[in-house]
């Protein structure tokens, strides 16, 4: 079972991924808990690359081609060999983050990237993602208000370019109400854990 986590910046989900990856270990089933861009050290270079603020120069469609290179590495060297093993997979992000940043919030079409990125994929979907979902300037406070937090390059970007980004995953959402759970982010953390684990959970003994 592949899961992935998405939403915009400061939506709290590196916390929310810890418990609900916790819980389902807990549950007898091994978990691969990953994250992109990165996953694998060849995928963490790309991400250096990508993230590094001083790379003020990059063009939006190198940024895309990265993000897809990254991917490619992770699906082939991580998540397909963690599944053929029967383990559950949870990546903090995927496909659809490039979907929403590259495709919506830098103008690059939506379905150019989708196209772009089944190079990258070979057509591999997660079986659920959890999409936390919060306003922009709310996830932006957050990020602002937290001292240890690590400012990225699409950190910095202006208000307009996460609204968009925020507008990108709710269509992508609503266009696939199977895959997709939408779990208001705004909540107590503790709520919010509790959204997902039931989305997960619901999915777990389906299987
Ligand atoms: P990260 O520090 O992991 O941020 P977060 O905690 O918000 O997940 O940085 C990843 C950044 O890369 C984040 O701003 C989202 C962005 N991103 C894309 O623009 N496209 C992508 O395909 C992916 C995977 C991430």
């Amino acid at each position: 079972m592949f899961i992935t986590f998405e939403g915009g910046e400061g939506s709290g989900k590196s916390t929310v991924i810890k418990e609900i990856a916790k819980r389902i270990s807990e549950a007898g089933r091994e978990v691969v808990l990953t994250r992109e861009p990165g996953g694998t050290p060849i995928g963490e270079e790309i991400r250096n690359v990508i993230l590094e603020k001083a790379n003020t120069s990059m063009d939006p469609r190198t940024e895309a081609l990265l993000y897809a290179a990254s991917r490619r590495q992770h699906v082939v060297e991580k998540i397909i060999p963690a599944l053929r093993e029967g383990k559950v997979v949870i990546s903090d992000r995927f496909l659809d983050s490039s979907l929403a940043y590259q495709g919506m919030g830098r103008g690059l079409g939506m379905a150019e990237i989708y196209q772009l990125n089944l190079f990258a994929t070979e057509g591999l979907e997660p079986d659920l993602t959890i999409y936390l979902s919060l306003d922009p300037e709310a996830g932006i406070e957050r990020i602002e208000a937290n001292p240890n937090r690590e400012i990225n390059r699409l950190d910095l970007e202006k208000m307009s370019f996460h609204e968009l980004v925020h507008e990108g995953f709710e269509k992508l959402a609503k266009e696939n109400p199977y895959r997709f759970v939408k779990v208001d982010a705004s909540n107590r953390v503790e709520q919010v854990i509790e959204s997902c684990w039931d989305a997960v959970e619901k999915r777990l003994r389906w299987r």
